[in-house]
């Protein structure tokens, strides 16, 4: 793909340095649209000088978003919250920033398109999260009809959200909470291999216009998923079980503060299951056919919040 320029949207994120780091590799100019593209800059050296170029483009505003696109070959959309705060409404954001985005992709003739959206996203969801994905997913599709279309479960690797959140507040509580007895199912999913399947939807023709789930090799309860997590790290907490009941009042409270542990829209996306469904398009009609487990990874970066750090001899704490 030398010589073809791509916009990602979100690419400074968790899952986007993967993805500017692959299309970098393959010869793609990069360009990277967030709000702080100072704080993209960290990404330059994963390209030759001049390849990887972060730029200003609020999803919020119209004249930054056309911008951003112009001239581009294909787009990608990484952008998407788990918590709603000042003009970061999910609304705003997930809906009609991924509508934003699209349409200026289409007016620029643009028909390579891939939309990064989640397992659950139902435009008649209950929690906002899912609705918003939903209805982005709608207009994406409706702007662009081969838009790919990608649904990760859960996302695992080293800047996660997940096992580094749990990590550190095992570092310091007794107890982890199991928000609604941790029942929920997870199929977390290697942020390397959910990378690779942005580049397959971006570059494969027979990927074009079509919806994919993507998940790991293992199904996990929430409580399976901690109790994975305690090992890992060589510590012993209780696990507790939260009933929804409490978990709401608990998130009502705790979305209060900035960049909160736990939302109300969160409890509600917890009641259902993240799992792969059995009739779907999956990483391995993307080419992918051995993604990784967590029971590999996550030792590789979760050591720093064993007992004494990642350089001392362990023995599980007593
Ligand atoms: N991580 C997971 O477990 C997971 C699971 C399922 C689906 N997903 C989806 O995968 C996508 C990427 O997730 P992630 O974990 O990589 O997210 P992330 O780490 O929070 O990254 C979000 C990116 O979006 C940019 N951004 C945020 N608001 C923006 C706005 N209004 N306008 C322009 N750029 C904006 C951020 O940069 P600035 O702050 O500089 O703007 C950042 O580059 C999201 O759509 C998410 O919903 C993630």
């Amino acid at each position: 793909m030398a010589g073809q320029t791509v916009t990602i949207f979100g690419g400074s994120g968790f899952i986007g340095r993967y993805v500017v780091s692959r299309l970098a590799d393959r010869g793609w100019t990069v360009r990277v649209a967030v709000r702080h593209p100072r704080q993209a800059h960290f990404l330059k050296p994963l390209g030759n000088v001049g390849q990887i170029v972060p730029l200003r483009a609020r999803l919020q505003s119209d004249t930054e978003v056309r911008a951003a696109v112009q001239g581009a070959d294909a787009v990608i959309n990484l952008v998407g919250i788990l918590a709603a705060g000042g003009p970061q409404t999910f609304e705003a954001v997930q809906h009609l920033g991924a509508k934003r985005i699209a349409e200026a992709a289409a007016a620029e003739g643009i028909d390579r398109f891939v939309q990064i959206s989640a397992i659950g996203a139902d435009p008649q969801g209950e929690a906002e999260y899912a609705r918003t994905k939903g209805l982005g997913e709608e207009l994406v599709r409706a702007a662009i009809p081969e838009a790919v279309i990608l649904r990760p479960s859960i996302v695992f690797g080293p800047e996660d959200g997940f096992f580094n959140r749990f990590a550190a507040m095992a570092r310091l509580a007794p107890a982890l909470p199991l928000i609604g007895g941790g029942k929920t199912k997870f199929q977390p999913v290697y942020v390397g291999d959910v990378a690779d399947a942005v580049v397959a939807g971006l570059e494969r023709s027979d990927a074009r216009g079509k919806t994919f789930e993507l998940g790991g090799p293992h199904i996990y309860s929430f409580k399976e998923l901690l109790q994975l997590l305690l090992n890992t790290i060589r510590r012993r907490r209780l696990l507790v079980p939260v009933p929804w009941a409490i978990a709401y009042a608990q998130g009502s409270l705790l979305q209060l503060l900035p960049d909160p542990p736990l939302t109300r829209d969160q409890v509600k996306l917890l009641e259902q299951d993240n799992v792969v469904a059995a009739d779907a398009l999956t990483l391995a009609d993307l080419g992918i056919d051995t993604p990784h487990a967590c029971e590999v990874i996550i030792p590789t970066y979760l050591e720093r919040y064993r007992p004494g750090g990642r350089f001392v001899p362990q023995t599980p704490e007593g």
